[in-house]
This record gives structure tokens, sequence and C-alpha cells, in this order.
């Protein structure tokens, strides 16, 4: 079969590989691709700055969102046509994996699938078992391949709501920073839920991205010509702000600029090693005095991706359509490595996998 592979640490390396089609264990399910999103951590990975091969071998096969029907299943949970998707994050032996908190390791020694120590979803076939592989209803067919950012995202904000119950005030303007994939399903599900909700990023209003934040009622911020912290002035107390540009400069300006009692939610990954002159005692006076909290968040569980398949429904109902828009790109798989260089404008790549077009 074939499969999307870089070599993690060397830029430029992403090609076309044959593999052998894997063989299902006692109890796995053997999984059909369809398709496979790519994200910034793909492009992180292939220009060699994140990222490990499965242990003893020099190749990584990309790809961690994805959504496959089941061709053999192996098992009583899953049956031959079921369309899944399969979950990124593979446990070791701490407290939290063995509780199926595997978001929220603790040693370290857990593997992500196409990033770290496991070979991800960017080929044509998958032996899985079914604690891996999260059954989706057919209707969701077009939009399941975004139920992976969509527990990214699920997770943050559940995350940060959950820190914003402390204090009584409720949430009167929520701040999104960026409007790539992350961004803009954080808007709809902040939107969703009726928030006020602000979007920032550096494109003009009329951009695709600016258009798609207005067509769910938050109101789009062009930040080429607006600094964050002068956005309290504008838009008041900032109760939430979900940072998804992945720009840790960004991020230490949304500290600023986040409100009394406020909650910020990081949820980029850095990999560069940029270096700021801030004003930490400024910082650290406010976060103090305002009650703030700042909180990274990564990966996701199957909790946080049955609740991400459940708010993708939500969304497609509010606004049918909406959510194909943040698809703006297909290609076949052998034109993936044309996916690692995005235009400024293009939101989501998917991948058809082979399977998926004949
Ligand atoms: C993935 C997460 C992963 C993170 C860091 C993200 O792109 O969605 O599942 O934990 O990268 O490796
Ligand atoms: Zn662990």
């Amino acid at each position: 079969m074939k499969a999307g592979a870089v070599t993690p640490g060397k830029t430029d390396s992403a090609r076309v590989v044959e593999m052998p089609i894997p063989v299902p264990e006692p109890g796995e399910a053997l999984i059909r691709l369809l398709e496979v999103g790519i994200d910034g951590t793909d492009l992180e990975i292939s220009l060699g700055r994140y990222g490990d091969p499965p242990p003893g071998q020099d190749f990584l096969v990309l790809g961690h969102e994805a959504i496959g029907l089941v061709e053999n299943s192996g098992s009583t949970d899953l049956v031959k046509g079921d369309l899944v998707v399969p979950l990124v994050r593979r446990p070791d032996s701490c407290i939290n994996c063995r509780t199926g908190q595997y978001d929220m390791c603790i040693e370290g020694n857990y593997r992500e699938c196409g990033i770290r120590g496991a070979h991800g979803f960017l080929r044509e076939y998958l032996a899985e078992a079914p604690d891996f592989l999260l059954k989706v209803p057919q209707d969701l067919r077009q939009l399941a391949v975004l139920a992976e950012p969509m527990s990214i995202v699920s997770k943050g904000v559940e995350q940060a709501m959950e820190f914003h119950r402390r204090s009584a005030n409720p949430i009167q303007a929520a701040l999104v920073l960026g409007a790539g994939p992350l961004g803009l399903l954080a808007a709809a599900f902040l939107r969703v839920q009726g928030y006020n909700t602000y979007a920032l990023d550096i494109l003009p209003k009329s951009s695709l991205k600016g258009r798609l934040m207005e067509a769910i009622g938050a109101t789009y911020i062009d930040g080429s010509d607006c600094r964050i912290d002068e956005l309290p002035r504008k838009l008041g107390n900032l109760d939430l702000i979900m940072e998804a540009t992945g720009n840790s400069t960004v991020a230490f300006q949304a500290m600023s600029a986040l409100g009394i009692n406020g909650v910020l939610c990081l949820m980029g990954v850095s990999t560069g090693e940029k270096r700021l002159e801030i004003c930490a005692d400024c910082i650290d006076m406010q976060i103090v005095l305002g009650n703030k909290v700042v909180f990274g968040t990564v990966s996701s569980n199957r909790g946080h991706f049955e609740r991400a398949i459940q708010h993708l429904g939500e969304i497609e109902q509010e606004w049918p359509g909406w959510l194909t828009r943040l698809i703006t790109q297909r290609l076949p798989l052998g034109d993936f490595k044309d996916a690692l260089h995005p235009a400024p404008d293009s939101i989501k790549t998917v991948i058809e996998m082979p399977q998926n077009m004949v």
C-alpha cells in the first residue's frame, strides 16, 4: 500500500512510500482510510522541527486527522462498513493514561500517531484496536475529518469554562486569536452556545477567514491594524481568550489583554526559540490582582472526540454547509507534499486516499 511519509528532523523530506498492508492482531479492525486532514503540526514535522519515527525506523507516516471505513471488524464493537475516526494518542502506564486520560499523561511516554513514535493515518490501511477507533454517524461523512481538530477545541473550551465557573460574572466577551481551523472551530463552538465572540487574524475582513467568522455571528477584527493590548479598551473585559495562532508573541500579548477573572487557553505549539522582552512585573501583577488563569491544553481523549462529533453536528445544524467551507483544498495522496506549503488564505487541506476516489 502507499503512504505519505517524512524523515523526522529533516526538512522537506516528504515522499510517498510503499508499505505492506498491516495484518490485524486478534481483536483489531482493519480500516480503509478515506480522508486525512493536514494541520500545523504536520507542517512543523515536515520542516524537521518536531516529530519522531516509530522506534527502530527512520521514517514517519504523517496524518493524525482521519476518517476511514471498517473493512474487517475483528470485534463485536464494529461492523464492516462502519465509519470511524482513529484517535491520536496511545497511552503509557501512568495513572492518567491508565484511566483513559492519556491527553493528561504525566510520564510522557505516550505515543502520537503521525507525530511521535507511531505511524499516522496517511496510508491506505490501518490495523487498530476498537479502543482507539470512534464510530461516527454516516450522516457526518463530509465533516468527520474535522473531528480531531474539533476534539482539541472541545477539550480547551470545556476546561476554560470549568475555570471560568470560579466566578459568578458571566462571559460577556470571548476572543479567539487566529482564524485557522482551530480558531474557526473554537469560534463556532462559542457562537453555537450563544457567546458574544470576537475573532482576530492578520487578514482583511473580506478574506475567506474573515467572512467565515462573520457568517457565524462572530465579530472579525483585522489584527494588522489593531494591537492586541488595545482590544480591552474597545471590547470591554475579555472574560475568555482562546489562543489559536500558535505564535508565542501573541500568547504573551493575550496575557496582557485578558480581563478581570478571565481565562486564557493556549492551544498552539511553538517549536522555535523566539525571545521576547516583556514587562514581567506588569503581567505577573495583572494576573494576580485580576484572578486570571492562563493554561495550556494539548491533545484530547476519547471523551473529547465523542463530544467533538456532537459539536460538529450542532454547528452543522445551526449553519448548514459552513463546516465544509473550512476545507479549502482537496489533494490526492500523490500530491500530499503540496499540502505542506499552504497559501495564506487556505484553511484545511484534506488528502483524498486512493480508496475514496474509486
Ligand atoms: C495534535 C495533538 C497533539 C499535538 C502535539 C496536535 O496537532 O492535534 O493531538 O497532541 O499536536 O503533538
Ligand atoms: Zn501517561
